[in-house]
């Protein structure tokens, strides 16, 4: 098979085009290498069977010899991370949506499977754990631009879930909750590899609010293997999945896990909210993905422990400080 990887040289997307060569696949990445970075797919950059075209999904006539040419799409590229998504609000809404516009109108004209990654942001405020698929979201007000990132994605799933009810476009929606693994950047405000580097350099660890938020953390090899099975499943088109652990810690408990693991002597600060995104950002208190449909539709569930997780961001930081 020939792969159309939007967003591969990303965290998520550079494990996938790993997976996906050593299946004996063809890869085809597009990336604009705005958070992205060349080191992510250095190791596979001289395989055969892969190609990287540096540019934007937003480039309508770039996307349209990329979608004719593969076989299935999984699209990935969008702009990431709350830090990102509070920094660069105008970007955020365009490269979602309207990318994802450009891969679905695409993927129509030439009738191919496309699998779009969306977020557990889009369950909003909602305190209806563990979060189903169809279930009601809670999102704040418009005002607040942290939920931007949510509605902008939730309005790729309308868009296509209307692909595969008007034309029966085989679309696959992953509502991925937080992943993480080697690789991943601390750079856009992701908390366990900037936990880790604050705890080997024994520096500071700051943790937002009260710390007691809770988040499931999974290791993105298990990720990436649901993004594959669920990609060649029928029984997925039209369908929203959830992927993701639900192992549950909270964000204070995380900080003080990694500073043990890490031998670290550094402090865990509280910083309020405000002082980081502004007056008035909302977080939401826990996300635990009900894994019901994943599990009827591919049998898929974790393998890694949290545990598990952190040995491995550990030893990546270890090793990128070398
Ligand atoms: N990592 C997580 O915990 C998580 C959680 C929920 C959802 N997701 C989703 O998974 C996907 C991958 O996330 P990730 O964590 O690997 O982030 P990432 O930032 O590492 O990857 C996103 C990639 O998209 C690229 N990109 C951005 N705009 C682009 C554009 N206009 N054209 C082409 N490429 C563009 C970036 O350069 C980057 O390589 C995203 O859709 C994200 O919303 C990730």
């Amino acid at each position: 098979m020939r792969y159309l990887v939007t967003g591969g040289c990303g965290f998520i997307g550079s494990h996938l085009c790993t997976r996906l060569l050593d299946a004996g696949h063809e890869v085809v990445v597009i990336d604009d290498l705005s958070t992205g970075r060349f080191e992510n797919i250095e190791a596979i950059h001289q395989h055969a069977g892969f190609r990287l075209i540096v540019g934007s999904v937003l480039e309508h006539d770039l996307m349209d010899g990329l979608v004719r040419d593969c076989e299935a799409v999984f699209h990935l590229a969008s702009a990431v991370g709350v830090k990102l998504i509070m920094e660069q609000p105008v970007q955020t809404i365009s490269t979602i949506f309207q990318g994802t516009d450009v891969v679905l109108k695409l993927a129509a004209r030439y009738r191919k499977r496309v699998l779009l990654t969306s977020t557990s942001e889009v369950y909003g405020k909602s305190e209806n754990v563990p979060f189903h698929e169809d279930g009601d979201r809670l999102e704040g007000p418009t005002s607040k631009h942290r939920w931007a990132y949510a509605c902008a994605k939730a309005l790729d799933e309308f868009l296509a879930l209307a692909h595969w009810k008007q034309s029966r476009l085989p679309v696959i929606v992953v509502r991925l909750f937080n992943t993480v693994g080697p690789r991943q950047s601390a750079q856009y405000g992701m908390v366990i590899p900037n936990f880790v580097r604050r705890a080997l350099a024994n520096e500071p660890i700051s943790v937002y609010g009260d710390g007691q938020q809770s988040r499931c953390f999974c290791h993105v090899a298990d990720v990436v293997e649901a993004l594959v099975a669920l990609i060649e499943c029928p029984a997925a088109h039209g369908k929203v999945v959830n992927v993701g652990s639900t192992e549950e810690i909270t964000i204070r408990g995380l900080a003080e896990r990694i500073r043990t693991l890490t031998k670290s002597e550094s402090e865990i600060r509280t910083v309020p909210y405000a002082s980081v995104f502004g007056e008035g950002f909302e977080d939401m208190q826990r996300r635990i993905p009900s894994l019901d449909r994943i599990g009827e539709l591919i049998g898929w569930k974790p393998r890694k422990s949290l545990d598990d997780i952190l040995a491995d961001c550990i030893a990546d930081v270890r090793a990128s400080a070398t």
